[in-house]
């Protein structure tokens, strides 16, 4: 049985390569359609079933980016390259952001175009394959030391794995503690480079001045102090994986040097002359939003798609409570495990107050909290009394003085949120109560909690409690 042909539709206006690209493609083996502009290529996408798209960046009658939003409405997962002309980057990040798998720079080879669409194709058919495998199977995802029994948990594992198996740069998103250290090991447990070195480096943890020295290494002498040469982190991964945590405050200079290591993977020590190549998989990490660090010019764009090649954000923990009970015996048993004593276990009134709290810190806190509480309680089995939330102290200080700055990570609406917890918890979940506390009516209240996600209990039937 022969495999059908993939089928391409290339768009291209110029008539030459139009005419080439079609010839070319079918001697490669593909299934090639050729149209000279954008609306008689939406229309065959319509109508046939592609594989993927070629398509010319400038064509008459249409901008690059609406015709990319009309394929995509089209099919979603269609890959798209796109083809644009030499000296026109620019171009290429807004196809990039418009959702175009990837691009070649005109003039390209033919050999070229080839090596993307199989790339392409091949990454398609790993997604499909992946997807279609793991719902025949059911299969879950178990790692050691990662709590995921959750869906969107679930669904990060199923990223870590497929990423795990290639080496593709990744970009760990997600708040402070929800787990990005963490997913950065299992990545690099789960791939080849296991028994290579994994190299951990924090921008905001090392002065400015060191960080290059520290990424790069130095020579003898490179500046007043460097008594010695010194690798960097970047050797110090070879043949293993070097983690960049808080990428998002790497300053500019730092940023460009990172960026050529990115695309030739290799550089030279501070006052050095040597060129050093490494073999190095990068995952990078970051808790602020880098497309706004991109637009406030804090963060260059060119760097940010090298290292966004594949994406993996994780949620906060308020947007996976299931995981809680599972998370909370994890750390009972470490801490029990750690200090030689009996496994402690919750009450259900205990384990109800974790699952109603809103974890602003995500899974850091709930372990510090759930730690602290075993530490402390003087019985095996802990009771909601045990547990004492951070912000409950924090926010009552800060209540004297309120200041009109939100503090970092914070946003109008977060903070909405936790005043109205806050007056939930005061108001021992009275709602009348809490919406007098905070001057809401109570449909004001009622539709800020469903907002929320809040289930309203008095929904179904009037107040029980
Ligand atoms: N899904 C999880 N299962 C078990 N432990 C977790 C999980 N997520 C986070 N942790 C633990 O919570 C703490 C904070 O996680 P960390 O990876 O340092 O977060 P981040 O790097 O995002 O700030 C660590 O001790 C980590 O092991
Ligand atoms: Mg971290």
């Amino acid at each position: 049985m022969t495999e059908p042909k993939p089928s391409i539709l290339v768009v291209e206006d110029e008539p030459k390569l139009r005419r080439l690209l079609e010839l070319q493609l079918a001697d490669e083996g593909f299934r090639a359609r050729a149209v000279d502009n954008a609306e008689s290529g939406l229309q065959l996408a319509g109508k046939e079933p592609f594989d993927l798209v070629v398509s010319d960046y400038k064509l008459p009658g249409m901008t690059g980016v609406e015709l990319l939003h009309a394929l995509k409405r089209i099919n979603a997962n269609l890959p798209v390259v796109i083809m644009t002309a030499y000296g026109t980057v620019e171009a290429a990040v807004e196809a990039m952001k418009a959702g175009a798998s990837d691009y070649v720079l005109k003039p390209f080879s033919l050999a070229e175009l080839v090596l993307v669409i199989r790339k392409e194709l091949a990454a398609r058919e790993l997604r499909d394959e992946n997807r279609a495998l793991r719902e025949a199977l059911g299969k879950r995802y178990e790692y050691n030391n990662v709590v995921a029994q959750s869906g969107k948990m679930q669904a990060v594992l199923a990223l870590v794995e497929r990423v795990a198996a290639t080496n593709a740069t990744v970009l760990l998103g997600g708040e402070s503690g929800v787990g990005k250290d963490l997913i950065a090991r299992a990545i690099h447990e789960h791939s080849q480079r296991a028994s290579g070195p994994f190299v951990k480096i924090n921008s905001t943890a090392i002065p400015e001045n060191l960080l290059e020295s520290e990424l790069f290494g130095y020579e003898k002498g490179a500046f007043s102090g460097a008594t010695t040469s010194k690798p960097g982190k970047f050797e110090l991964a070879d043949k293993g994986t070097l983690f960049l945590d808080e990428i998002g405050d790497v300053p500019p200079a730092t940023q460009v040097k990172l960026l050529r290591v990115l695309q030739d993977r290799e550089f030279e020590r501070l006052g050095g002359t040597r060129t050093i190549k490494v073999d190095v998989r990068l995952i990078a990490a970051t808790n602020r939003d880098l497309r706004a660090a991109i637009e406030e010019g804090a963060f260059r764009e060119d760097l940010y798609y090298r290292l966004n090649v594949v994406a993996i954000d994780i949620p906060p923990l308020r947007e996976h409570k299931e995981d809680i009970p599972a998370l909370a015996n994890f750390f009972l048993e470490k801490f029990a495990r750690e200090s030689n004593q009996p496994v402690r276990t919750l009450k259900p009134e205990a384990l109800r107050k974790l699952i109603d709290y809103h974890w602003p810190g995500n899974v850091r806190e709930l372990e510090n909290i759930v730690t602290r509480a075993a530490t402390l309680a003087a019985n095996a089995v802990l009771d909601a009394g045990d547990i004492h939330f951070d912000s409950e102290s924090s926010s009552r200080r800060s209540g004297a003085s309120l200041s009109p700055v939100l503090p970092p990570g914070m946003t109008i609406e977060k903070w909405e949120e936790e005043m109205i917890r806050e007056a939930l918890r005061q108001a021992n979940g009275n709602k009348s109560q809490a919406a007098r506390a905070l001057g809401l009516s109570r449909n004001a209240l009622r539709y800020r909690l469903s907002k929320m996600g809040v289930p309203d209990p008095d929904d179904a039937a009037e107040p029980a409690q």
